[in-house]
């Protein structure tokens, strides 16, 4: 039976670098015996400009019914000043919701061939192989109540509510506690426990699932401090697990130790394994549309796909090692030049990495 992949390019350089995703997924199907069918959909600011709405019912229906999704990017200029409720953004943050994305899983990782383009010193890099779990469908993203009021004497009052139920948190932490058994058994849960009632309870909740997770080597960490080791001293992390805003802005750092934002897929599974896979970088609205975006974040998306929800992990170790091959041999989009190296364009990127699994 084949599997149903909907592809939601979204805005921006979304449609250039799904594209070269879409080379890598046909390759597979043609030469590597995967069996998917693929459709496509609308999400995001062209979504909104074809039917007023970031996330068209049609869109939502075709997601609940794939097996998985890969998601470009949503957002841009000319949308930034539209209603909250029709932005971009919502489109996104409905397919989390609507498709109960709960567990959102964001590596860091550098590549040895790329260890000079962090803004780190490389010996405080090098090695670099983080996973941060980040709590996607609750927290302050989705508590209620929210927005801004005005008071009787006319000033404006904005409101956003940080919600947490116990079971929200045990089933991220359960995810966590998962992920670090399959890698180095080392677990940082990320609040801010010293301030807010809903992070002491998140801290309480995970210390005792700690009892029943001894083989993992449980720490607990301010998300401040968080921050601040993230990038005094990052190899010290294994996995992270954390709430959907603390993810949202610690993922951001992490990914930048790595040199290149552009690099970096994501995956955001329910509670079957369903997901959905993405780069972690934006639509780039600044270089939408001139050829020069990284596709390779895209790519490696699909291997997070093949290797979390349709069980390929030999493909998803194929794309992995193709892409590593591209840089071995000096490819490099403008975001990870470098002397010596050789400049090329969004496509040229996909096409070398179907040419590299071709011939592996
Ligand atoms: C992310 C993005 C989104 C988020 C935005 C686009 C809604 O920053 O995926 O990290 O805040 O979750
Ligand atoms: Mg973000």
């Amino acid at each position: 039976m084949s599997n149903k992949i909907l592809i939601l390019p979204g805005d921006g350089i979304g449609h250039e670098i799904v594209a070269e995703a879409v080379k890598v997924i046909d390759f597979l199907v043609r030469e590597a015996g995967l069996k998917v069918e693929t459709e496509s959909a609308l999400v995001g600011g062209s979504a909104y400009d074809a039917h007023g709405t970031p996330l068209p019912d049609a869109t939502l229906a075709l997601a609940k019914e794939s097996d998985a999704v890969l998601l470009g990017a949503v957002g841009g200029y000319q949308w930034e000043s539209l209603d909250m409720a029709v932005r971009p953004e919502k489109g996104l943050l409905g397919l989390r919701a609507g498709l109960e994305l709960f567990a959102n899983l964001r590596p860091a990782i550098l590549y040895p061939q790329l260890a000079g383009a962090s803004t780190l010193k490389a010996e405080v890099v090098a090695g670099l192989d983080i996973m941060i779990v980040r709590e996607l469908t609750g927290g302050i993203y989705f508590g209620q109540p929210r927005g801004v009021e005005t008071l009787e004497n006319g000033e404006r009052r904005g409101f956003n509510t940080l919600v947490y139920a116990e079971s929200e948190i045990r089933r991220i932490a359960q995810v966590a506690f998962e992920i670090a058994r399959k890698r180095g058994s080392q677990l940082c849960s990320v609040d801010k426990a010293n301030v807010l009632e809903c992070t002491e309870l998140w801290r309480e909740v995970v210390t005792d699932m700690g009892k029943d997770n001894s083989d993992i080597e449980l720490s607990h960490m301010y998300v401040d401090n968080a921050a601040m080791q993230l990038v005094r001293a990052p190899k010290q992390f294994d996995v992270v697990v954390t709430t959907n805003m603390f993810g949202d802005i610690l993922s951001d750092a992490a990914a930048m130790l790595t040199g290149s934002i552009g690099m970096l897929p994501s995956a955001s599974l329910d509670v079957s394994g369903k997901g959905m896979y993405e780069p972690i970088h934006g639509s780039a609205p600044d270089i939408a549309g001139q050829g020069v975006a990284n596709p390779l974040a895209t790519i490696l998306s699909v291997a997070m796909m093949l290797r979390y929800s349709l069980d390929e992990p030999a493909l998803a170790s194929r794309i992995e090692a193709a892409v590593s091959k591209v840089l071995d041999d000096g490819l490099r989009t403008a975001d990870i030049f470098s002397e010596g190296t050789q400049r090329v364009g969004t496509s040229q990127m996909g096409d070398a990495v179907v040419a590299a699994l071709q011939a592996d």
